[in-house]
């Protein structure tokens, strides 16, 4: 595209190039011309013959002046064009005298100086170019010698004091009557140039007049006011008169000759042309001649005729001229705007032929593009069409699983009904309650939970399809949620939650579905309880907060959500981090749909461990219900206890709280269960509660602290629990010194294999998942516990470890290394205790002990005496110390002390066993 733009610009150029018509170098050129005087016919045909000149060199800028006679003026007149920056100046000086300084100054300066017909006082100009008035002078004062046949008086008029064609015609005149002594020249005066000047001068000397038998004027107006004079002063007298300048033009000096007002005239010719001529010829550099001197002839009735048609000859082809430079004009116009027609056809058929190929390349580009689209479209169509499919697959799939479920549901009914109403009956048999009410409460309180989580699941699909319509009544949604809010109040009570209901006003009337909104308020309150810890409170209010809007608030100083589980909280099956507990997922968008079903809208707001708030939005009045919607019931709603126990059930606590210490008599092992499920717990310690000392905690972080604390024989642990997860804590016990050593049992939900590889990786002992056998955990516990005293040999035996061993194993080897390395340091010093052992390793006294025992199942000091018993041993067998001196090395206080020690031991006192070694 640039490469185009630059074609099309070159293009632009080319023609502004060839579309301008050649111009004349001379168009740069700007010439002044400095006239003394403009007004005369002479002057005035000098002026025109410049201006024919110029005609041929178009272009070239004339800068013109009339002084009107006065020198001064013409001096500032030169200047000012000299300022404008002319290129060269013609002057014709008024007197030469004043203007020859500026004349010079000009030249000096180097701007050419034609100076043209008078002249100034100098030769510093260019070029000049004029006759010669001293030769006029002498040619009209021989003519008239012989006009007066050499005898007479004459009267010269002469132009202006101090030009120079004055006084150069003066004394050329009188060097040309110098041949005839007696021709004088009676009187001269001066005329200025001008007829009247001349006229008034002469009517001043009429008696000369009278004896004067000629008269020459130094111009032909001069002459001619002579004339007058003469006719006026009625001397008739013929009297001869000569001028100067032979003007062929109608007035000029031919037509005075012809009219017989004077005899005879001097041509003096302009120079108007030549001017221009030499004034080109210095501007292009040309070769000139610096004085150019024009012919002079005298003119009087003999040739007056022949030289009129000669000049109406050169007019006449001046005019043709004229008239063919006009059509030369008009034709290079033509020309011109036929070139730039032609011009504009050249670069458009030049565009045509580029935007012409430019289209032609789009077109087959477009059509790629075009073909390489279809494909593309083809491709996605395909694969929108296989998604669909699949989708419609999926869809299907899913519909079917979720039917599958609520057909479950359904069929799960029935037997639940049927557990629960003869575990009913047998617990209202005090002697089966007896002895069996504690399990018995555990199945209810489950079926419950069941019956709850499928009739939720049956209410989500109902309304999902569609198939639920509201069967809204007009009804007091104050008494309604009170009554609910109150049903809540003892399991509340169990925890210390304090349960504030306020309403602005006793009586609010709602079009409400009682069977569908219970579940709402259900739903909420009994979430609100179940995530507040003890002792926090919970905030309904009900009020009106525009007329058709009423406003239910749910709050909580529970342990509220984070922003990401916040975002997820109302979708379907959404299960919450494992610190705030489980639900099913979806009791909330359950909740969600029953409000939106009565065009109502719900939303929550909740700030991590400060609380969380539900806030419901009704509308009042029944517009915004269909008329199906609609029931007329006198009932008033009441809420439904059978379906409220299957909530409240689920906030009943067991007798024992969770997180427990030991229970019953102290037996030879202990276990540490972590589970937050009350229930299992329960039943979990119940039973092995019999075998080992039991230590429970409800939730990942008690479980980590009871275990650093107790160093329990063996952990039992659930894997999704609030705070840290079952797997978080195997890996921190597993990898610290002071637990590594413990078993630990995942009994999960999990029951992927790939969740099992996971436990395992993260160096549990056992993965057990739900439902599990109890028979095989217990087993299993077993097991793991004999397999640690197994491992003890393992450990306290100096054999090199072979394979692979894992972190916790590593750390226990690492353990024992150095506790008996320490225990070694020290055999000698008597004062050696098990706190120095703890300070060295950096762990408690129980730790210690725990660790010690479950690793070589023996008592710190048991093993420290063994030690010492050890090394005496081989101190008596194998050195030459004496008894008192091996005392002291293994750390007895007194010989008789060690001997009494010893011989419990290996049956003989030390002096016996080293007499028996030295012997033998
Ligand atoms: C015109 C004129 C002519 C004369 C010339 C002398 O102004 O007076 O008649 O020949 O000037 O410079």
């Amino acid at each position: 595209m640039k490469a185009f733009c630059k074609l099309i610009i070159l293009l632009i150029c080319c023609s502004a190039f060839f579309g301008c018509k050649k111009k004349d170098k001379t168009s740069l050129y700007n010439i002044g011309f400095s006239q003394c005087v403009g007004s005369d016919l002479w002057r005035r045909t000098m002026l025109d013959e410049m201006k024919m000149e110029l005609s041929l060199h178009p272009g070239a800028r004339f800068i013109y002046a009339d002084a009107n006679g006065n020198s001064q003026k013409q001096i500032q007149q030169v200047k000012n064009m000299v300022d404008q920056g002319i290129d060269l100046l013609i002057i014709s000086p008024n007197e030469a005298q004043p203007l020859t300084g500026i004349v010079e100054q000009t030249y000096n300066k180097g701007t050419p100086v034609i100076v043209i017909d008078r002249k100034t006082s100098s030769s510093q100009y260019t070029a000049y170019v004029g006759a010669d008035n001293f030769e006029i002078g002498r040619m009209a004062g021989e003519y008239m010698g012989n006009l007066l046949k050499r005898k007479g008086n004459v009267i010269e008029v002469m132009g202006l004091p101090g030009s120079s064609p004055a006084i150069e015609r003066e004394r050329g005149f009188a060097d040309g009557l110098r041949k005839f002594p007696n021709v004088h020249i009676v009187t001269q005066l001066y005329g200025d140039w001008l007829k009247d000047h001349a006229e008034k001068q002469l009517s001043q000397i009429v008696p000369q007049l009278n004896s004067a038998d000629a008269i020459f004027a130094h111009n032909d107006v001069m002459a001619s006011g002579a004339r007058a004079v003469l006719r006026a002063q009625h001397i008739h007298k013929p009297i001869r008169l000569i001028g100067v300048d032979a003007l062929p033009v109608p007035g000029g000096g031919l037509q005075m000759i012809d009219s017989k007002v004077i005899d005879a005239s001097l041509l003096y010719p302009t120079g108007g042309k030549e001017a221009i001529v030499t004034a080109f010829k210095i501007l292009n550099k040309e070769s000139f001649l610096k004085e150019n001197i024009l012919q002079s002839q005298v003119i009087d009735s003999t040739n007056a005729q022949l030289m009129k048609l000669q000049w109406n000859r050169i007019a006449s082809q001046h005019n043709d001229i004229l008239r063919q430079q006009n059509l030369l004009t008009e034709q290079e116009n033509v020309y011109n705007s036929q070139q730039t027609v032609l011009n504009i056809i050249v670069i458009t058929l030049v565009l045509a032929v580029v935007f012409g190929g430019l289209a032609f390349y789009s077109l087959m580009e477009n059509r790629k593009i075009n073909k390489a689209l279809e494909k593309k479209n083809l491709e996605i169509l395909e694969q929108r069409n296989q998604l669909v499919e699949m989708s419609a697959k999926a869809e299907a799939a899913t519909e079917a699983k979720l039917n599958f479920f609520t057909n479950m549901s359904h069929e799960f009914r029935t037997p639940l009904t049927l557990i629960l109403s003869p575990v009913e009956d047998m617990m209202a048999n005090e002697k089966l309650n007896l002895v069996a009410g504690k399990s018995l409460k555990i199945i209810q309180k489950n079926a419950f939970r069941l019956l709850k989580l499928v009739n939720q699941l049956i209410d989500y699909r109902k309304i999902e399809y569609d198939r639920q319509r509201l069967n809204a009544s007009p009804n007091n949604i104050v008494s309604f949620t009170r009554e609910i809010t109150d049903s809540f109040r003892q399991s509340a009570g169990k925890k210390g939650i304090a349960i504030k209901f306020t309403a602005k006003e006793p009586k609010i009337n709602l079009w409400f579905d009682s069977n569908l909104l219970d579940k709402v308020f259900f739903n909420l309150l009994s979430n609100a309880i179940k995530f507040t810890p003890d002792n926090g409170v919970i905030s309904i209010s009900i009020s009106a907060i525009e007329d058709d809007l009423v406003e239910i608030t749910v709050k909580d100083t529970g342990i509220g959500m984070d922003e990401d589980e916040l975002k997820h909280v109302f979708e379907q099956f959404y299960q919450g981090d494992a610190a705030s507990g489980k639900g099913s997922g979806l009791g909330l968008s359950l909740s969600k749909e029953i409000v939106n079903l009565h065009k109502g809208a719900m939303e929550v707001s909740s700030k991590k461990w400060q609380g969380t708030m539900f806030t419901i939005r009704l509308k009042t009045g029944n517009e915004h219900l269909l008329l199906t919607e609609e029931s007329f019931t006198d009932k008033p709603a009441a809420v439904n206890t059978e379906k409220l126990k299957l909530y409240i059930a689920d906030l009943d606590k067991n007798e024992r709280e969770p997180g427990g210490g030991l229970t019953g008599m102290p037996k030879e092992h202990s276990l540490l269960i972590i589970e937050d499920n009350p229930d299992l717990l329960d039943y979990l310690t119940e039973k092995l509660n019999g075998h080992y000392d039991i230590y429970t905690a409800g939730n990942g972080n008690t479980g980590i602290s009871m275990a650093f604390e107790q160093v329990p024989d063996l952990i039992i642990s659930d894997v999704v629990l609030p705070g840290a997860s079952g797997k978080a804590i195997t890996e921190l016990l597993k990898t610290d010194m002071r637990t590594s050593h413990i078993p630990i049992i995942l009994l999960t939900a999990q029951s992927s294999v790939e969740q099992q590889i996971d436990g395992m990786r993260r160096m549990a002992d056992a993965y057990i998942t739900k439902p599990f056998n109890y028979d095989y955990l217990l087993a299993t516990v077993e097991n793991l516990i004999k397999n640690r005293v197994l491992l003890k040999e393992h450990f306290i035996s100096d054999a090199p470890v072979s394979g692979k061993q894992t972190v916790a194993k590593s750390l226990d080897k690492k353990f024992l290394n150095d506790f008996a390395g320490i225990v070694e340091q020290n055999l000698g010093n008597e004062n050696f205790s098990v706190d120095d052992i703890c300070r060295a390793i950096g762990i408690s006294r129980v730790q210690l002990y725990r660790k010690v025992k479950a690793l070589l199942d023996c008592s710190i000091t048991d093993y420290i005496l063994a030690r010492r018993l050890k090394k005496a041993k081989y101190l008596l067998g194998n050195e030459g110390y004496s008894i008192a001196e091996i005392t002291y090395m293994v750390g007895f206080s007194t010989p008789n002390y060690f001997s009494t020690v010893f011989k419990n031991k290996y049956g003989c006192t030390p002096s016996e066993f080293k007499r028996t070694v030295s012997a033998g």
